[in-house]
């Protein structure tokens, strides 16, 4: 995919179906697989805060459900062009590898463009134990 354009716009689209009761914080995020499917994901709060579960993740989760195999591309969404955590920045890095990330704010005309290795450069690596 060229133009990332698509991607960010289901992860924004995907923002809007965020469960974010506890932080008011909607976070939207988007996966485009090598056979070019599209995954979106939200986050999910709960009550029971630690159970909340990140939108990069949900969107990665679905994608290796479903069945894919390789990522090539993450959008993330916030109102704010908020990074991701570092628990998601390590899921990254184990489920996707060396991928581009775009980070953007909601109606953001210019996404930010980040590698795995530029956000996660010192890797928890359990292959390399
Ligand atoms: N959140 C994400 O969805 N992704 C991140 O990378 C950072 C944080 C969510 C978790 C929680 O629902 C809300 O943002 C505030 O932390």
């Amino acid at each position: 995919m060229a133009d990332h354009s698509e991607l960010i716009e289901q992860a924004r689209l995907a923002q809007g179906r965020a469960r974010a009761p506890h932080s008011g914080y909607p976070v939207g995020a988007a996966v485009l697989t090598e056979s070019g499917n599209i995954y979106p994901g939200c986050n999910i709060e709960s009550g029971a805060f630690p159970t909340t579960i990140c939108a990069e993740r949900v969107a990665i989760f679905a994608s290796i459900a479903a069945g894919e195999k390789n990522i090539q591309a993450l959008a993330i969404v916030t109102r704010d062009g908020g990074m991701p955590c570092g628990a998601c920045r390590q899921v990254i890095y184990e489920q996707c590898g060396e991928i581009p990330i775009y980070v953007a704010g909601t109606d953001d005309p210019n996404p930010k463009a980040f590698t795995t290795s530029q956000l996660l450069p010192f890797p928890f690596d359990f292959q390399q134990l």
